[in-house]
């Protein structure tokens, strides 16, 4: 068996054939918020945002890890509840939040990943279990919530998943996996394992019978369009929406998708794939306030301050051109 954090339970499994069904939900405009990670003030800016959307109300799929930071009872209590009134899907961590057996965070760290983080990772969860025992009806709504959604936006099939199209914590869709690969990101985050090609994605768009996978949980956000014939195809991972996912700047990132073809204003980069347009907003949630709420919960010295600390503080390594791949536009200039 592997170490805790490091394997894939069983559970976390399906196939990308279970997207190919009706879309249980059918909007103008959407938008897909991962990666949350316990922050209150971004899904008060989403919300915000979403208030101001000229064509009305979006919907919104929160598809998972909505909790980790967030071992305070009441940011706990408050999320889960803004969660469980909207559609959403679970990741990895409310998974385990529900789970009878310990595999840890169960994020299926892939190798290249080092222990010390899957220590740290695992360290948080066993504090966020303690927690979550405190709420143990809201746990039991996150464990209930499905692993994937299909939705229809604008006459498009979206798959939204948390990790890949194979599982629900897997990294087949991680920045770092994907072909062409980039090199600057693989030595970042010292990947190796097997890359994803256009041929496999090709394979899961048609199994799932969709225009475009949504996508979460690995941390670095990107968009990649996929030529399929005549038409092209789409992979958005949002990366985080409640932690910095860029050099240089401190907002969170989400996913909008619209049948409006107009770009939004504050699009950091998107794409239009036959009519359906799709765009990678920032999250601007107040980075005084999130850190002083990150620290009084992970003071110096504890897992979540080792791990997190310097990314909510000091962004990642990544540049914004790195994110819009494949035939995506950055659209920025506005940050
Ligand atoms: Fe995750």
């Amino acid at each position: 068996m592997e170490p805790r954090g490091r394997s894939c339970p069983l559970s976390y499994r399906y196939r990308p054939e279970a997207l190919a069904r009706p879309a249980q939900l059918e909007a103008e405009t959407l938008y897909v918020v991962g990666g949350l990670y316990g922050n209150p003030g971004a899904l008060r800016a989403i919300l915000e945002r979403a208030d101001r959307e000229p064509g009305g109300a979006p919907a919104i799929v929160c598809n998972g890890d909505f909790h980790w930071l967030d071992v305070g009872l009441e940011d706990f209590r408050a999320i889960s509840e803004a969660v469980l009134a909207r559609h959403a899907t679970k990741g990895n961590v409310e998974a385990e939040l529900a789970a009878d057996s310990d595999a840890g965070c169960g994020c299926a760290y892939p190798d290249y990943v080092t222990d010390e983080v899957v220590d740290r990772s695992n360290q948080i969860m066993t504090r966020l279990r303690a927690t979550a025992r405190q709420f143990p009806d809201l746990v039991r709504r996150l464990g209930d919530l499905p692993r994937y959604l299909t939705a229809a936006v604008g006459g498009h099939r979206i798959g939204i998943v948390h990790g890949d199209p194979e599982s629900l914590a897997g990294w087949r869709l991680a920045l770092e996996a994907m072909e062409p690969g980039d090199p600057r990101v693989r030595r970042q985050v010292g990947w190796r394992g097997q890359a994803t090609t256009a041929d496999e994605l090709l394979d899961w768009f048609g199994r799932a019978e969709v225009s475009v996978l949504a996508s979460t949980h690995t941390g670095l956000p990107y968009a990649q369009a996929v030529p399929d014939g005549p038409r092209r195809r789409l992979v958005i991972n949002n990366g985080a929406a409640g932690l910095p996912n860029f050099s240089g700047a401190s907002h969170g990132v989400i996913t909008r998708l619209s049948g409006d073809p107009r770009p939004p204003a504050d699009s950091l980069y998107g794409i239009a794939i036959g009519g359906l347009r799709c765009d990678a907003l920032p999250v601007r949630f107040d980075l005084d306030e999130w850190t002083a709420r990150f620290l009084a919960q992970w003071p110096p010295g504890s897992p979540g301050h080792r791990s997190y600390y310097h990314r909510i503080t000091g962004g990642t390594q990544l540049r914004l051109e790195q994110a819009a791949r494949g035939g995506v536009r950055l659209t920025a200039g506005r940050w």
